[in-house]
């Protein structure tokens, strides 16, 4: 199924996650032998009966190595289908089909192949954060934690078109310092919300806090701006994916740690560094999304195996090539 947006995404609810609701979930995942991985985006109730938390990357790794036979992704249907990519041979479930991302949705497989079309012989990097379609129209898919390392891995004379997110494109391009990268201009609705007017009024009022900026953010270039401008010092500006963050939190030596992304990133770096007071940039950066993976929808998924995720033999043969070369290459990402 490709992940065009929902209409409906009144999440499924009515369930506590109390203790009666955890015995319940771990005792359904042992019956089905199930891998429980959840996303640093989710309610803090399923990153913390998830036998994993991580960054995409992590997650993507984990759920190709993983023994289980069944495989319950608690993030959004994009990565529910890149686990069913790596395991074909695993069931795979996603908590609630509708778990979209207005990311995704911002390029499709027709759009990309006129892209190509304008560029013959231009390598393809794709961010995780498409469909499977456009996965199989990719050369090497890539995260927030490896996307410099990827395109760094191909050859300066080749053309790059970078895809789908204008902002992480951007961090690309500064940090590889490469003119022949094109750039999708598709963004997240969530990070692009956080902007570098808001970002530069947080650190002016918290000058010895560091920045934790996720690169798909507005403000991304702000926050390097600021570093540059020396509003902030450039040791405390850090642009990293979610996984790195929670590396990040456990090495800093600062108190007090603004944070640029989703929101429920909060509940993994509190735990990883209670005595930090992290912030975030902005309140309302909450991804509707991820947060449809509720206790209700995982007790469903459990109980009755569902929403099964599938992706056609021949797309996912095609797109297979590109993600393995995604979890080959850089950094390993973060998960618990
Ligand atoms: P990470 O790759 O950093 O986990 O981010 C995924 C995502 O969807 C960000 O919005
Ligand atoms: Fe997609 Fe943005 Fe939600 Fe991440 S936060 S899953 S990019 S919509």
């Amino acid at each position: 199924m490709a992940a065009t947006l929902a209409d409906d995404l009144t999440p499924f609810s009515g369930v506590q996650p109390d203790g009666a609701w955890r015995d319940e979930v771990r005792r359904l995942a042992r019956e089905r032998d199930a891998v429980l991985l959840a996303h640093n985006y989710q309610l803090p109730a399923i990153q913390d009966i998830a036998d994993h938390t991580g960054d995409s990357l992590a997650l993507s790794r984990i759920a190709a190595a993983s023994d289980a036979s069944t495989i319950i992704f608690c993030g959004v249907h994009f990565m529910a289908e890149t686990a069913k990519i790596l395991a074909p041979d695993k069931t795979v479930l996603i908590p609630d089909a509708r778990a979209g991302c207005s990311l995704a949705d911002s390029i499709d497989a027709a759009q990309l192949r006129a892209w190509k079309a304008e560029h013959p012989g231009a390598v393809v990097v794709s961010y995780v954060n498409t469909t499977a379609e456009v996965k199989a129209e990719t050369d090497i898919c890539c995260t927030s934690s490896n996307a410099v390392d990827v395109v760094r891995s191909i050859p300066e004379d080749r053309e790059v078109l970078f895809l789908p997110d204008q902002f992480l494109g951007a961090h690309v391009k500064r940090e590889t310092g490469r003119d022949n990268l094109h750039v999708w201009a598709g963004e997240c609705h969530v990070h692009a919300g956080i902007n570098g007017p808001e970002l530069a009024a947080r650190a002016a009022a918290n000058p010895d806090a560091d920045l934790f900026v996720h690169p798909e953010c507005g403000c991304a270039t702000s926050a390097l701006y600021l570093a540059g401008e020396g509003v902030v010092p450039e040791t405390q500006v850090k642009i990293l994916s979610t996984g790195d963050m929670v590396t990040e939190a456990r090495n800093t030596r600062a108190t007090t740690v603004l944070v640029a992304t989703e929101i429920g990133m909060l509940h993994q770096l509190r735990l990883a560094a209670p005595e930090i007071d992290f912030r975030a940039v902005n309140e309302r950066a909450s991804c509707r999304y991820m947060k449809m993976i509720t206790p209700a929808a995982l007790l469903r998924s459990l109980r009755e195996g569902r929403d099964e995720v599938h992706v056609d033999a021949t797309t996912a043969a095609r797109a297979r090539g590109a993600v393995q070369r995604m979890i080959e290459i850089g950094k390993p990402g973060g998960a618990e």
